[in-house]
């Protein structure tokens, strides 16, 4: 059962459309992410869905009712904005329990809800306290937890993480996610962090200018991402510009790159007469020293172009390499470091893929 239900929502800031035609809904329990680069309209869509923002178009329901007219406090949703918004001069049992009292919570049941949650979010022992004295980490437990308390029906999280440093805000990623599924709420979770999107939700919406580009699991984004905006912003990309050709037939067709090398390309369901580009992901193009071929193995199975290593990066779990290929162009390889690389640069080598690790989008 859907939850959350957005249809065609638009928001005009003057002459800005913030938002436009989106449409999406949430099944209870799922945690889903909104992800887009800077001024995409991610924070606005959250804002109509708490009420803090009217609507242009559209409407939006929460729980089979329609939230047309609904004041935000007569929303069901807790709301975990990025900076936090702590009030300083409550200790964090106060903060936690803050919105318990003005939802008209029983006063009796408050001291017991609020020390649930503190133990949910691991804060057990520093009730007393006031925000000032705590961690930036704390804080952002201690705002979870306000939000959490009142059990809303929906969690809108926005940037919830962005406030930490890049250690911290991995370790919290795992233990928010944890948390979310513990308390099975429904969550949507904004964030331009792609790593964080991927990690944190069942289910990603990538955003742009307004509207969704594509919607869909982390893993069917990545290995399948609709168009280039997406495949750029998710992850590292190698781009083939050229033209598509015919056969070899079965599912797979040849693409002709214009650095004048031939690849053998998953075959696209080709509409319109727009162009197509190929995307190579680094982690699927592996490196062989075996000087075979001019653009293609012998098998005809495998792409693989001649280059010449350029330069080589240990970083701890992965190497990170650049190649020069025809026409000068640096491809992108990342090897797994699992000790055997002695990769050099100067280091005549062979790129090689299959078709099926070629992702075949359009242009335009
Ligand atoms: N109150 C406002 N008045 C005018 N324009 C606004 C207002 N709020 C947002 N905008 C504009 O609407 C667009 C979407 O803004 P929004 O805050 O939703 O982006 P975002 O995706 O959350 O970006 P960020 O990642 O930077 O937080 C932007 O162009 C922004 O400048
Ligand atoms: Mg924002």
């Amino acid at each position: 059962m859907n939850v959350v239900e957005v249809e065609g929502i638009t928001k005009r800031f003057g002459e800005v459309v913030a938002v436009e035609d989106v449409s999406f809904e949430v099944a209870r329990g799922r945690i889903v992410s909104l992800l887009g680069p800077s001024g995409c309209g991610k924070t606005t869509t959250l804002r109509l869905i708490a009420g803090f923002e009217t609507l242009d178009a559209g409407r939006i329901r929460i729980s089979d009712e329609d939230m047309h007219g609904r004041r935000p406090y007569e929303r069901n949703v807790g709301l975990l904005f990025q900076d936090y918004a702590l009030f300083p001069h409550m200790t964090v049992e106060q903060n936690v329990g803050y919105g318990l009292r003005h939802r008209g919570f029983p006063r009796d049941e408050t001291p017991k809800r609020v020390a649930e949650m503190l133990e949910l979010v691991k804060l057990s022992g520093l009730e007393q306290r006031r925000p000032a004295h705590l961690s930036g980490g704390q804080q952002q437990r201690v705002a979870l937890a306000r939000a959490l308390a009142t059990q809303p029906e929906v969690m809108l999280l926005d940037e919830p993480l962005s406030a930490l440093d890049a250690k911290l805000r991995q370790e919290l990623r795992v233990e928010l996610k944890e948390i979310l599924n513990a308390v099975g709420s429904t969550t949507i979770v904004v964030t331009h962090d792609q790593e964080e999107a991927m990690s944190l939700a069942e289910e990603v919406i990538v955003m742009d200018h307004g509207h969704i580009e594509q919607r869909g699991r982390p893993v069917e984004i990545y290995a399948r991402p609709a168009s280039k905006f997406v495949a750029e912003f998710i992850g590292r990309s190698n781009w083939f510009e050229g033209r598509l050709g015919d056969g070899p037939g079965s599912g797979v067709c040849t693409f002709q790159c214009k650095e004048g090398f031939e690849l053998i390309v998953p075959e696209p369901a080709r509409s319109g007469s727009g162009g197509y580009e190929v995307c190579v992901r680094p982690e699927r193009v592996a490196l062989e020293s075996a000087p075979s071929g001019n653009g293609r193995d012998t098998s005809g199975a495998v792409n693989a172009i001649p280059g010449e290593v350029l330069d080589v990066a240990w970083l701890g779990a992965d190497v990170h390499l650049f190649v020069r290929i025809a026409g000068g162009r640096r491809i992108a390889v990342v090897e797994k470091n699992v000790g055997q690389t002695n990769r050099r640069a100067g280091e005549r080598v062979h790129l090689c893929f299959a078709p099926a690790d070629c992702i075949v989008v359009p242009t335009g």
